[in-house]
């Protein structure tokens, strides 16, 4: 629609509501920049007497009067001495006139994504719907101990509120850190020092800085294949060339990945508990890799998310823990074992990393706010954590063991599951019958309508050919929720 130009006011267009919560001041106010910027009032136009206008309007003088006075000063005006007040002639708003403007494909165009952000937002996610049976929704929220959460918070603000607002080691809260040390010391297998931590807002956050650090543009690293979108993000975004390397039950197959880049400068992995697939890479996998490591002079990232949740026997040690080559950079978070919201989780770097970074201007700031570390160093120094992942983990065992039962009883000849041994998510395959039938990314959308958020295994290949199958989350269900949606989920995929 063409916009009519004038030379005048058209006052007939300017009108003020009396029953509206917007004052009579910003109605106007608005309208007359709206006429201005539109260009309906032209550079030049001259604008009634603040009298006139305020009697057409039926509204005070002084109203009319501060208007014009602050778009003067705003330069949408011009006040003339003894002629009158003007739409400053030198605007120019011409852009806006819709004889000038482009189809909105081509605008798009010119102020569109990168080329990293357009890879971006098409990478596959799983989509994050606590509490829908069986969306990959991280931890039970319910389990979260709230009230001495809120109880150590309120402390450290009676009894320390400095330090809630002056802690400025940008490698995090010094008592957090501490805490962290000791909790990777026990879990990882192999002590670690609070100086080589650093609190991070997550583990994907963590994994960002290390690449950030550590590893140029181009260069080669190694991804499982499969692997879920968090790390993958960040290495699109840092333009690294992502060599997939496939994964047996072993894990990372270092053979395949020397077949293809040997002299990749960084491997990422999920050794204790591969995301997606669930396998715990083997002791001698663990040493080819190392071995890898040193003689391509490559680092580690050991992502140890979930490692606090194991229900069957005790885990391998970690890579950090047969490291003797100083390559293992460990990181992990709390969005499993406590709360993702927190956006909290550490990296362990070593030693002489972390020396070389202590004190430089990498890290600016802290990265998590420290109301939320300073109850986080509480919760963890005085007995909290460790009670809580106790109580978690015969939570999450009972889950387990509802998912393995129930999908087995309901689900037999559709899919096969395998028990969890450890974690918040499994993953079902498809059985020969079904796998004939329809592929998984069908069916996940079937079973989508019936209200079963599945997430299909094929959104998680690169390279490798995955069997079909689904990754169930069970974190944030219960017993009897897992029975039934076991049972809808067998009526819906006998019917494809
Ligand atoms: C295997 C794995 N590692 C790391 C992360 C990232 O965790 P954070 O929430 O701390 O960024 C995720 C996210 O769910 C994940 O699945």
């Amino acid at each position: 629609m063409l916009i009519p130009r004038t030379n005048s006011i058209d006052l007939l267009t300017l009108e003020l509501q009396r029953d509206t919560a917007a004052s009579i001041h910003s109605q106007l106010d608005t309208q007359l920049r709206g006429l201005i910027i539109s260009g309906r009032l032209q550079p030049g136009a001259k604008l009634p007497s603040s009298r006139r206008l305020a009697g057409q309007l039926g509204c005070a003088r002084n109203t009319v009067l501060a208007i014009f006075d602050q778009l003067i000063s705003e330069g949408f005006l011009e006040g003339q001495a003894g002629a009158g007040t003007f739409v400053a002639s030198q605007l120019d708003f011409g852009f806006l006139d819709p004889k000038s403007r482009k189809t909105s494909a081509q605008r798009a165009g010119a102020r569109g994504l990168s080329k990293v952000g357009e890879s971006l937002i098409a990478l596959q996610r799983a989509e994050y719907l606590p509490g829908r049976p069986f969306a990959l929704a991280g931890p039970d929220l319910s389990l979260f101990p709230a009230e001495v959460w809120g109880r150590l918070s309120a402390r450290a603000w009676r009894q320390r509120p400095r330090e809630l607002v002056s802690c400025t080691d940008p490698f995090g809260y010094p008592p957090l850190r501490t805490a962290i040390a000791q909790h990777v010391s026990a879990v990882s297998g192999a002590s670690c020092d609070p100086d080589q931590v650093i609190v991070t807002a997550g583990a994907t956050h963590a994994f960002e800085l290390i690449v950030r650090l550590l590893v140029d543009p181009d260069e080669a690293i190694w991804v499982e294949d499969p692997c879920s979108s968090w790390a993958m993000s960040v290495l699109l975004a840092y333009r690294m060339r992502v060599v997939p390397v496939p994964v047996d039950e072993q894990g990372l197959s270092v053979v395949a990945g020397e077949r293809t880049t040997s002299s990749a400068r960084m491997a990422v992995l999920t050794p204790s508990h591969q995301y997606p697939l669930g396998v715990a890479m083997s002791l001698s996998r663990r040493l080819e890799l190392l071995d890898w490591a040193r003689r391509a002079n490559a680092w580690i990232v050991e992502d140890d998310y979930d490692r606090e949740f194991r229900y069957e026997g005790r885990p391998l040690p970690s890579l950090r823990a047969l490291d003797v080559d100083n390559r293992v950079v460990y990181i992990s978070t709390f969005s499993k074992a406590l709360v993702s919201a927190f956006r909290t989780g550490y990296m362990v770097l070593p030693e002489d990393i972390a020396e070389r970074l202590r004190g430089s201007r990498v890290f600016e700031e802290q990265s998590v706010a420290l109301p939320v570390q300073v109850a986080l160093a509480d919760f963890m120094s005085e007995g909290h954590f460790i009670a809580h992942l106790q109580r978690s983990r015969r939570a999450y065992a009972r889950k387990a063991r509802a998912v393995d039962h129930f999908g087995r009883k309901h689900l037999s000849g559709l899919l096969a599951f395998d028990a969890p041994a450890s974690g918040l998510h499994t993953v079902a395959k498809f059985e020969p019958a079904l796998a004939r039938r329809i592929g998984d990314a069908d069916a996940a959308a079937a079973l989508g309508k019936a209200g079963i958020i599945v997430t299909p295994l094929s959104i998680y290949a690169f390279k490798a050919p995955q069997p079909p199958g689904f990754v169930l989350g069970f974190g944030t269900l219960n017993e009897a929720q897992i029975e039934l949606s076991m049972r809808k989920m067998a009526r819906v995929l006998a019917r494809l």
